[in-house]
C-alpha cells in the first residue's frame, strides 16, 4: 500500500515537473530587440543556429541594435533559446506560437466556394496548380495572353512568362512584373495570379486597367524560383533561396536577389554558400536569374517599368540598394511611391514605408531592381507586401484579398503615372 501511494505521488510529481519543463509542441516566432552591441552578437549567434530561421532581417549579419528581429525557433530548442535570451537581458515577445496550424491553413485544399466559378482566389496555389492555371488562362483568353518560356530552373522546371496585351494593334511599350524570387514569400506569387486575373477580367470594364493595357503590354513571371517554391511546400516552409547545388559545398541554394550583376557580392551579400544571402559563384550563375536577365536585355527598349514582388514588411522600394548614393531620378521615383503609399493609406488604412532600398532597409547588392535600373529601365521598384510581422510569411489565406487589393492599387497608380511620363 505504501509503495502504491509512493508511486502515485511520484507519477503525479513527474507530471507537475514535466509541466514546469514543458517543451512547447510547436515552433515559435519571437520578436527580439537588441539594445547593445553585445546583445547583437548574442542574437547573431542564436540566429545562425540550424534550428532557427531568421524571418527579419534576411541574415544574421544584418541584425542591428534597436530594430526588431523576427526569429522562427524549432519547438525542441524554444526553452534553450529563451533561457539564453533572458540570461543576456534580451527582451522579446511572442509573435506566433501556432506555426504548424498556420502552415496547415496555408496549404489546406478547401473545396472551392460553389459561388465562385471553379477558381478559388483566397488560397495559396501549389506550383502544379499555378502551372495548370497558366495553361487554362491562356486557353480562356487566347487573344490577350501569350505564354513565353524564358528558360528553366536549376532543377529544370519551366519558367513561364505571361504576356498580356490589350485588343489593339501592337505597341512598343511594356512593363514587367516578377513574383516569387524568394521561395517562402507566398503572398508574392499569389499577387501575380491576382493581378493577371484582374487585368483579364476588367479590361474594357474599368478605365484604369483598360488605359494601361491599351498603351502597353504586361509581362508577368508568376514564380521566378519554382524549385524553392516546391521545397517550401514539401520540405521546409521557411526556405528562401533557389535549390542549386555546387561541387564541394555542403549547402544548397543561392539568393536570387543577390545574384544579379549590380555591384555583385559587395557588402550586404555573402560569398559563403550556406548564407541566406549567398550571392552565387558569379553574377547570373543561377539559371533563374540568367533567364530573366536575358529576357529583359532582349526587351530593354520596350520595357519601361520593372516591378518585383516580395514580402513581408509593407514597403515600396526603388534603387539603389547596393549603394547609399541616390539614383539619377530619385525625386521622381520618390514621388511615385509616396503617392502610391498615400493611396493605400487612404483606401485601405494600411501603412507602407517607402524610399531607396539601401536607406529604407539595408544594403543589398545584386538585386533585380538595381540591375534593371542600370540596364536602362528608369522606373524600377521592389514591393514588400503584407504584413508587418503579425503573421509574417504565414499570412492566413483569408488575408490574401486585402493584401493583393492594396498592392494592386499601388501598381495601377505607378503604371498610370509612368505612362504619362514616357
Ligand atoms: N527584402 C529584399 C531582399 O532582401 C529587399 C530587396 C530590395 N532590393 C534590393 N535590390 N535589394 O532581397
Ligand atoms: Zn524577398
Amino acid at each position: 500500500m505504501r509503495a502504491l501511494i509512493f508511486w502515485a505521488f511520484a507519477i503525479h510529481f513527474c507530471l507537475i515537473l514535466d509541466r514546469c519543463h514543458c517543451i512547447p509542441k510547436h515552433d515559435r516566432v519571437l520578436s527580439i530587440t537588441a539594445a547593445t552591441q553585445e546583445q547583437v552578437t548574442v542574437l547573431r549567434n542564436i540566429s545562425s543556429h540550424n534550428e532557427t530561421a531568421l524571418w527579419q532581417p534576411a541574415a544574421p549579419s544584418l541584425i542591428r541594435t534597436d530594430s526588431p528581429v523576427h526569429l522562427h525557433i524549432r519547438a525542441g530548442v524554444v526553452n534553450h533559446v529563451t533561457n539564453l535570451l533572458r540570461s543576456h537581458g534580451l527582451t522579446y515577445s511572442i509573435l506566433l506560437e501556432n506555426t504548424q496550424e498556420l502552415i496547415e491553413k496555408q496549404t489546406r485544399n478547401e473545396t472551392s466556394d460553389p459561388r465562385s466559378s471553379g477558381m478559388n482566389h483566397d488560397k495559396f496555389y501549389s506550383l502544379d496548380e499555378i502551372y495548370n492555371w497558366v495553361n487554362k488562362t491562356s486557353e480562356e483568353y487566347p487573344d490577350m495572353v501569350k505564354v513565353i518560356l524564358i528558360g528553366s530552373s536549376f532543377e529544370k522546371r519551366p519558367l513561364y512568362v505571361l504576356k498580356l496585351s490589350g485588343k489593339r494593334p501592337a505597341v512598343d511599350k511594356a512593363m514587367w512584373m516578377d513574383c516569387g524570387i524568394h521561395a517562402r514569400e507566398w503572398i508574392s506569387p499569389a499577387f501575380c495570379l491576382w493581378f493577371v486575373r484582374y487585368v483579364l477580367m476588367f479590361y474594357k470594364q474599368y478605365v484604369d486597367i483598360t488605359s494601361i493595357m491599351d498603351k502597353m503590354d504586361i509581362y508577368v513571371l508568376p514564380v521566378m524560383n519554382p524549385d524553392g517554391y516546391v521545397y517550401t511546400w514539401t520540405t521546409n516552409r521557411m526556405w528562401r533561396k533557389n535549390r542549386s547545388v555546387r561541387e564541394h559545398s555542403p549547402c544548397v541554394g543561392a539568393d536570387l536577389n543577390r545574384n544579379f550583376d549590380a555591384n555583385w557580392c559587395s557588402e550586404g551579400a555573402s560569398s559563403y554558400a550556406c548564407s541566406e544571402i549567398y550571392c552565387g559563384q558569379h553574377p547570373e550563375s543561377e539559371p533563374e536569374v540568367e533567364a530573366v536577365a536575358n529576357f529583359l536585355r532582349s526587351h530593354k527598349d520596350s520595357v519601361r517599368l520593372y516591378l518585383s514582388m516580395h514580402s513581408y514588411s509593407q514597403m515600396l522600394l526603388f534603387p539603389y540598394s547596393y549603394t547609399h548614393e541616390q539614383a539619377r531620378n530619385h525625386a521622381e521615383l520618390l514621388a511615385l511611391v509616396q503617392e502610391a503609399a498615400a493611396k493605400i493609406r487612404q483606401f485601405y488604412r494600411n501603412q507602407y514605408r517607402f524610399g531607396a532600398g539601401a536607406k529604407t532597409i539595408y544594403l543589398a547588392p545584386g538585386g533585380s531592381d538595381d540591375w534593371a535600373y542600370n540596364l536602362g529601365i528608369k522606373y524600377s521598384f521592389t514591393f514588400e507586401l503584407q504584413d508587418r510581422g503579425r503573421y509574417g510569411f504565414l499570412l492566413p489565406p483569408t488575408l490574401i484579398p486585402n493584401a493583393c487589393n492594396e498592392a494592386l492599387l499601388a501598381v495601377k497608380i505607378i503604371a498610370l503615372r509612368v505612362l504619362e511620363k514616357i
